[in-house]
This record gives C-alpha cells, sequence and structure tokens, in this order.
C-alpha cells in the first residue's frame, strides 16, 4: 500500500479524491439521490475502490461495471511491486491507472484511442501522479515503446475490441520483460456462444449487439486462445464472482445519479435481464512472458498478421 497518501479513510481521514473536482468529467452530471448513489457505489469486495469519491469514479466511467472494482480485483491477482513499469492500454479516462499508481505505487502508461490524452493527464495532475502516471494517445496494434520495456500489462474491459484475433498476443507481450505479467478483464460469457448447444440469440438485446455478442467469451475460450501463443504461459483464466450483479449494481448507481436510467445504459439494462444473457460477468485472464520466448520477426513498430 502506498503511504504517501494520509488522508485515505483507512488513515483515519477522507479520501482524497473528494477534492479532484476540476479536471473534466467524461460524463458530468448533479446529483439526483446521494444516499442511494453512494450505497450502490460501495462493494464490500473492493474496498479500495470504495474508498474513493464515488462521483469522482462513475463520472469519470465508461459504462459496464466499475472500472475501478474490476482494476482491484485484478491487481489482486498481478503481485505488483513499486517502481515497476505498467502499461494500462484502453484506459479510457485513465481512472484505473490512477489507481494502480496511487494504491500500488507502480508507473503507469495510461494509453487509449479514444479518449483525449490532455482531459486524462488534467486528472492525473489532479490526483498528484503526473511524476508517475503518463498518458497517451496509442493505437493497441501500434504501440510507441521499445521491445521488453514494461514489467506488467492491464487492460480493464477493453481487451475484447483489439485482441480477439489469435495473433495480437505474440505482437503485443513482446513489450513485456521475460518473465513480465499481463492481466486482462474483460465482459464475459461462462456459457460460450460457441458450445455445443449454445444457440444464436435471434431477437432481444443479445441478438441487438450483434457481432459484440461474440467477443463476450467464455473462460475456456481465453485460456485456449492465449495458450496458441508461445511467447506466454497461461496462469488463469476465470469468472469473476458475482460479476453479473456487479454490473447491475452499477446500473443502479447510474439511475440514482440521474434520477432515470440513461438512454446509454437501456440497452445494458434489458441485456442483463434478458434469459440469453444470465451467464454474462467478466473474465480475468492472466499469463506471463516466458524468459525464453523468441523475439518475433516483424514488429514491435506495427501489428501484422504475418508475427508469430
Ligand atoms: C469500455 S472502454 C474502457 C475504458 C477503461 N479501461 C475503463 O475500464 O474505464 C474501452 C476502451 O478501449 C479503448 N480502445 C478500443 N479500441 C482500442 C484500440 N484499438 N487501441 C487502443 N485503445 C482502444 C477505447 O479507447 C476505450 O477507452
Amino acid at each position: 500500500m502506498n503511504s504517501n497518501f494520509p488522508d485515505r479513510p483507512d488513515a483515519g481521514g477522507r479520501h482524497d479524491s473528494f477534492a479532484w473536482t476540476q479536471a473534466p468529467r467524461v460524463h458530468p452530471a448533479a446529483m439526483q439521490d446521494r444516499e442511494a448513489f453512494e450505497a450502490a457505489m460501495r462493494h464490500p469486495r473492493y474496498p479500495r475502490s470504495s474508498a474513493y469519491c464515488p462521483k469522482w469514479v462513475f463520472s469519470n466511467s465508461m459504462g459496464g461495471p466499475i472500472n475501478l472494482w474490476l482494476a482491484e480485483e485484478l491487481a489482486a491477482r498481478m503481485d505488483f511491486l513499486p517502481g515497476q513499469r505498467v502499461l494500462d492500454l484502453g484506459c479510457g479516462s485513465a481512472t484505473s491507472s490512477i489507481f494502480l499508481g496511487r494504491e500500488f505505487g507502480v508507473e503507469v502508461w495510461a494509453a487509449d484511442l479514444w479518449i483525449d490524452p490532455h482531459a486524462n493527464r488534467q486528472r492525473i495532475v489532479e490526483a498528484g501522479l503526473d511524476k508517475s502516471v503518463f498518458a497517451l494517445s496509442a493505437e493497441a496494434h501500434r504501440l510507441p515503446f521499445a521491445r521488453g520495456f514494461f514489467d506488467a500489462i492491464v487492460s480493464i474491459d477493453a481487451y475484447h475490441y483489439f485482441g480477439t484475433e489469435v495473433r495480437y498476443l505474440s505482437y503485443l507481450s513482446q513489450f513485456l520483460r521475460p518473465g513480465g505479467r499481463i492481466g486482462i478483464v474483460v465482459p464475459a460469457n461462462g456459457v460460450d456462444p460457441d458450445d455445443p448447444g449454445s444457440e444464436p440469440p435471434k431477437a432481444g438485446p443479445a441478438a441487438e449487439i450483434g457481432a459484440d455478442w461474440y467477443t463476450f467469451r467464455s473462460p475456456r475460450w481465453w485460456w485456449r486462445h492465449w495458450s496458441r501463443t508461445p511467447a506466454v504461459a497461461v496462469e488463469l483464466a476465470e469468472m469473476i464472482e458475482g460479476g453479473l450483479d456487479d454490473w447491475r449494481q452499477t446500473l443502479d448507481a447510474a439511475t440514482a445519479l440521474y434520477g432515470a436510467l440513461p438512454a446509454l445504459a437501456e440497452l445494458d439494462a434489458r441485456l442483463l435481464e434478458d434469459e440469453a444473457a444470465q451467464a454474462l460477468g467478466f473474465c480475468l485472464v492472466v499469463a506471463s512472458r516466458r524468459p525464453d520466448a523468441p523475439s518475433p520477426f516483424f514488429g514491435p513498430d506495427e501489428f501484422e498478421t504475418r508475427i508469430a
């Protein structure tokens, strides 16, 4: 635990994220039902995340479940050491990068495609982490790093956008030092859409999300998918306990904050009630780069389907 922050609730004070109010919010909102909102944002399984200012966490979130909950669950499997270099790939508004930097004393490269790095830097500066968390704009298939630079790579609720091509992991893992670890959390389906007996959804919200449905894979699928990359050793692929309920709890928080469910979350809400979606949740996948992993012939400039 980083002891540079004496105002943590567990140190007897109020978490200083309550004062992080000046940087732009991704989704600004006036508070409608504070009590219900704050209750929905507290989670006994995630004490570190629950200490942060709930409005800061929520209004900088990008939909889906609370990303700090996912980051906290993943961090428990990653064994970060202070000073390690971590890539947070698809970091969105960089709140997970701030969380990892603050909680574990790691240096974080907060890389994202859609979110402006200037706005991310404002959030980072406000959190007092501009010497250790670095915002940049990056496309996951053209990463601007040297081989072996990172001790760890994490990706929270983002890898399914760019990592389902089987050869992608051999590209990404070259940025890890030998023995370095990669960990992701992705929306997942305990019953894989390609499992025997699993019918393609024909109507309703599961069908409405189209091909996205088929990026929600089972832990077994992720294990097999990553095992096809000889450069890494897969350590775990498992569903987060209670993930579907956590996702629903986030919708409760949205309803309390905005006074009604925002239009963008309505499809999520219908999906989570749909019969076809009852095995949905979140999958953690962790692997390490083998010390003897060969350097790919192509790259690291750009992902090419030829690298093996
Ligand atoms: C659902 S958001 C999650 C953001 C953040 N990790 C979080 O949990 O709040 C998915 C993120 O993936 C990023 N992303 C999608 N495709 C990407 C790509 N090809 N390269 C880099 N980032 C990408 C988007 O920019 C977006 O911020």
